[in-house]
């Protein structure tokens, strides 16, 4: 196989106060490769965002810190960047797209000159150079009247429409890598079908690799290359997606299996895992999930499992499987 786009080691960012330690990311490893689409799911507060924040830099200050790792982009490790060399990746070699749009757009500027701002900055266009890039850009995204809508503001767009405005401002660079957080959550399901098949198309046009956050396996099903099952700040299965679908091997990720809903009438109630995720600021020491697992074993309790790869390129972080 190809050299990876995106290398992540042992990634670690915590939010650190005087009285506790939140481990948001307890050590991810992750890899995508060109033209790739690795899917990250698991519950709320697994640690998703942070993940995706931590490779644009962009933890919140001043609390949250990447305290351990690597991320190595395109044979550089981003961690080593100066502030300086990664504004030049951000925008413009990686992309990202968050799950409400109005708060990555800026509401007192229009739309036409948020998009060419990245287009003046990173390509050194002028202003006419770039707006006539935008307006190609929208219309390319499905934007109608993209040509007016340029001089309007993110406030008297529609929620779908601002998603695709927010798409095409992460694509007008043409980045090797768009990280999508749950972008298509807060639409409606027809648009959400749409927004799918606009970043399908993207990754056609210009062979970006794709990072997609959701905690929904039919999206997982529909998009996926690669999936990535988190679990408290932690990786518990990677493998690539027609096998996670076909035999799952953790626990947790056959438990996010049972939970999906089916059209089978009989099966009235929805199975969920039951018990709650553990606390990231007191994780316990052994196994993340063994107080809600079906399958635990006294061990489990004791003795934090390795992930480890059980068949070839199917990596479980459980001993009892
Ligand atoms: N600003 C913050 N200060 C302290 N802890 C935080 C902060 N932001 C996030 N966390 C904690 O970090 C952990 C991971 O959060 P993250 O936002 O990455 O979860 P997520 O998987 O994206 O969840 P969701 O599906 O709800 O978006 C959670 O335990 C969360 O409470
Ligand atoms: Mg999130």
């Amino acid at each position: 196989m190809a050299e990876p786009l995106l290398a992540i080691q042992n990634l670690k960012t915590y939010f650190i106060s005087r009285d506790s330690t939140v481990r948001a990311v307890d050590g991810i490893d992750l890899e995508v490769y060109p033209r790739q689409v690795v899917c990250i799911v698991g519950e709320s507060g697994c640690g998703k965002s942070m993940t995706s924040l931590s490779i644009m830099r962009l933890v919140p200050k001043p609390k949250g810190k990447i305290v351990d790792g690597q991320i190595v982009f395109q044979g550089r490790d981003l961690l080593k960047l100066s502030e300086k060399a990664m504004t030049d990746v951000r925008g413009n070699e990686i992309s990202m797209i968050f799950q409400e749009p109005m708060t990555a757009l800026n509401p007192v500027l229009t739309i036409g000159d948020q998009i060419t701002e990245v287009l003046v900055r990173h390509r050194n266009m002028n202003k006419r150079q770039a707006l006539a890039k935008a307006i190609e850009m929208l219309k390319r995204v499905g934007v109608p009247r993209a040509e007016q809508i340029v001089h309007e503001y993110p406030h008297q767009l529609s929620g779908g429409l601002r998603q695709r405005v927010m798409i095409a401002m992460a694509m007008v660079c043409e980045p090797k890598l768009l990280i999508a957080d749950e972008p298509t959550t807060a639409l409606d399901v027809t648009i959400q079908a749409q927004v799918l098949e606009l970043m399908r198309q993207l990754r056609e046009d210009f062979n970006t690799a794709i990072i997609l956050i959701t905690h929904d396996l039919g999206v997982v099903a529909e998009m996926a290359d690669h999936v990535v099952v988190m679990y408290a700040g932690q990786v518990v299965e990677s493998v690539n997606a027609d096998e996670l679908f076909a035999e799952p091997l953790h626990p947790y990720t056959q438990g996010l299996m049972a939970s999906i809903p089916t059209l089978d009438e009989e099966k009235e109630v929805l199975y969920s895992i039951p018990g709650t995720v553990p606390d990231a600021a007191a994780f316990p020491e052994g196994c993340r999930f063994a107080s809600r697992c079906p399958l635990a074993q006294p061990s489990c309790f004791e003795k934090m499992p390795e992930l480890r790869e059980v068949k070839p390129g199917h990596f479980v972080r459980c001993d009892v499987v």
